[in-house]
């Protein structure tokens, strides 16, 4: 309000998904909204945040609890930018690419499992096709339901265990969000194959990919103390995807063929979750 912005001003976002979701907010409700444009540098931002309107802060009481539907007039892309990040924030941005592949693209998933290390390593054709793919899937879910009440929810997958750990990893840099979200998508397909949704194979060779880009793959590779399976559980429900006090998940029958259920027992979720935090065994 200092810069004195006006209805017909133009704001800009240029930086992470952090910018993004903030700057995105601030434009929804001052003057009750002002134009935006999205100018994404990190990978996540990218592929992911950037795209679809989703513009929120956290509240005490959970993630994007707080927030606004509010589409940019624009979003600028520039590959380019990408070369500055640390390793760790691009690979988090992996997580969500993996993510689209796992949701609905089995194509793309084997694509990246060829191209993710030279995509790593700076291959620029490798991370234009990535970051177009992603949108353009990420674009056609939002036309079909921008406000959520269907198939956007798909976007979604890995994110219900991804929230709790973050919480339980005190939204701290012992975990960010993209590396939350591939564990996530592991142990979604994990718990789609113990329910004999699909086959082990499937979060098999997800485990394997996530692996060979050198990234975590389950709970008990965050760093420092996590809280056990039902402390877990706990934070899973107080995920905002709870509707009428069942949780919403988002499972798969193969890779790139995930659907959304509310049928999912809790004891299944509770022994992915000690296995994936290593305390299985002693169950
Ligand atoms: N709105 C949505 O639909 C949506 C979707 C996914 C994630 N998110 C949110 O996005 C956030 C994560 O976004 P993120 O991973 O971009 O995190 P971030 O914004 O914190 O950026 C990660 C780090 O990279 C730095 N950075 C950004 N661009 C850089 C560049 N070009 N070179 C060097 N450093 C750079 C940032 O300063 C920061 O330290 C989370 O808060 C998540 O909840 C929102
Ligand atoms: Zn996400």
């Amino acid at each position: 309000m200092e810069e004195k912005v006006e209805r017909r001003d133009v704001v800009i976002a240029l930086g992470g998904g952090v910018i993004g979701d903030l700057v995105g907010f601030a434009a929804a409700i001052l003057r009750r909204g002002v134009r935006f444009i999205q100018i994404p540098t990190s990978l996540l931002a990218q592929v992911d945040s950037s795209v679809g309107g989703k513009t929120g802060i956290n509240a005490p009481q959970g993630k994007n609890l707080i927030g606004a539907f509010h589409q940019p007039s624009l979003v600028l892309a520039d590959i380019d930018v990408l070369n500055t990040l640390t390793p760790r924030d691009f690979l988090a941005g992996y997580g969500e690419v993996v993510k689209y592949g796992l949701l609905g693209n089995a194509v793309f998933f084997n694509w990246l499992e060829l191209t993710g290390p030279a995509l790593a390593r700076g291959d620029t054709a490798a991370r234009i096709e990535a970051v177009q793919v992603s949108c353009q899937m990420k674009a056609d879910i939002v036309v079909r339901d921008e406000t959520e009440r269907g198939d956007r929810a798909l976007l979604n997958l890995g994110h219900t265990f991804c929230h709790a750990l973050e919480a339980a990893a005190g939204y701290s840099d012992r975990l960010l969000h993209g590396e939350g979200v591939a564990i996530g998508c592991a142990l979604a397909f994990e718990t789609s194959a113990r329910l004999g949704l699909c086959a082990q194979e499937a979060p098999s060779r997800i485990r394997a990919h996530l692996k060979t880009m050198g990234m975590k793959t389950d709970i008990s590779d965050i760093n420092g103390e996590i809280p056990n399976a039902l402390a877990l559980l706990e934070l899973m429900g107080q995920d905002k995807k709870v509707i009428s006090g069942k949780l919403n998940f988002i499972m798969a029958r193969d890779i790139g063929q995930a659907f959304v259920t509310s049928d999912v027992p809790t004891e299944v979720i509770l022994s992915v979750l000690q296995d994936s935090t290593g305390s299985g065994a002693a169950q």
